[in-house]
């Protein structure tokens, strides 16, 4: 099948029998208002894991915007190695009252990605609701900045099974329903600049355990583009610098910087005033990626870190 050419008599995997907004013929969709105007996601579903805050939040309700369903993962619960609260059920609420507010709808699954048989039988029941899944951003994520125990091994098998293993986890629980399909489609890994660069590295277990889990993640992403490939199924992983969420700005994070600053984690940035970045920068990527713009992209690792690890 021809994967090049776009265009009405053509519907590609993200349209279900309507064109791509940009993709329309002139006067198909514009300013005359002739038809309503179409987002770029229209009729897909979108599997969001750490969807309850931060940047999984502006993740569900940008796809939203642009016209996807949402299926909102997350564990809603705390964690007992990790030194700062995770989301709440309320927040999970929350993002689907924003969602809500798009005029799509998102199905909440409160699921722990380290535990397959839940995260399965949690995206099972969605997918009978809303239908099969077009999108995945494996988002869910830890870390223990501050804690600089070179011995913390729960802290270090409490990141790598959520960072690591719970991202093996997603691809496992949704890429089936992907292939059944048959649209093919597109799914977004959140690594981060420590899975391409060991710099603020500390020795702590907190730091091996997230910069392995999140080079790691490139791993997955790569086998993962070559194993989804002939089904049409796309795989990338993001690398987001420090971005202004929960997970950082926290009292834990706070003490810890008060007691030893450590410049060095926000100073690598090549765009000047740029040290902690919006979530909404990182989401423009993500857009980018599981939209039908970047259609030939695979198996890319993107970095969203004003320019931390290009040197
Ligand atoms: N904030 C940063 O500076 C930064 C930088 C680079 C990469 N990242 C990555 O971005 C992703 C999103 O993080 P964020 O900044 O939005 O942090 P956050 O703490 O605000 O959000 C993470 C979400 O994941 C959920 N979660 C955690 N463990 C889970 C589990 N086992 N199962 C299901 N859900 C779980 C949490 O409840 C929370 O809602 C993470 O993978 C993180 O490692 C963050």
């Amino acid at each position: 099948m021809e994967t090049d050419r776009l265009g009405p008599e053509r519907p590609g995997p993200w349209t279900r029998g309507r064109v791509f907004r940009f993709a329309a013929p002139t006067g198909s969709a514009g300013p005359s208002g002739s038809l309503p105007p179409v987002g770029e996601l229209d009729n897909t579903i979108a599997v969001i894991t750490g969807a309850a805050r931060g940047q999984g939040r502006s993740h569900a309700v940008a796809l939203a915007e642009q016209g996807a369903d949402i299926i909102g993962v997350d564990m809603c619960a705390d964690v007992e190695a990790i030194p700062y609260p995770l989301a709440t059920r309320e927040d999970l609420d929350e993002t689907g009252r924003l969602v809500a507010a798009t005029g799509r709808r998102m199905v909440p699954v409160v699921a722990d990605v380290r535990n397959l048989a839940q995260l399965e039988a949690g995206v099972a029941g969605a997918v009978a609701e809303v239908g099969d899944i077009d999108i995945v951003v494996a988002n869910a994520g830890v870390v223990a900045i501050g804690n600089r125990d070179p011995h913390a091994e729960d802290v270090y098998t409490a990141i790598v099974e959520t960072n690591l293993n719970g991202v093996w986890h997603t691809l496992l629980a949704t890429v089936p329903s992907m292939i059944r399909n048959g649209r093919g489609g597109s799914i977004v890994l959140v690594s981060s600049s420590q899975g391409l660069t060991g710099r603020g590295g500390d020795g702590s277990a907190a730091m091996f355990g997230y910069a392995a889990a999140k080079h790691g993640v490139v791993g997955l992403m790569r086998s993962a583009a070559s194993a989804y490939g002939p089904h049409r199924i796309r795989v990338n992983s993001v690398h987001p610098g420090g971005v202004a969420t929960p997970m950082i700005l926290n009292e834990f994070v706070a003490a810890k910087m008060m007691e030893s600053p450590n410049p060095s984690v926000l100073s690598q940035a090549l765009i000047p005033d740029a040290p902690i970045i919006d979530p909404k920068e990182v989401t423009e990527a993500v857009l980018w990626l599981v939209g039908p713009r970047s259609r030939f992209v695979t198996g890319v690792t993107l970095p969203v870190d004003a320019g931390h690890v290009a040197t």
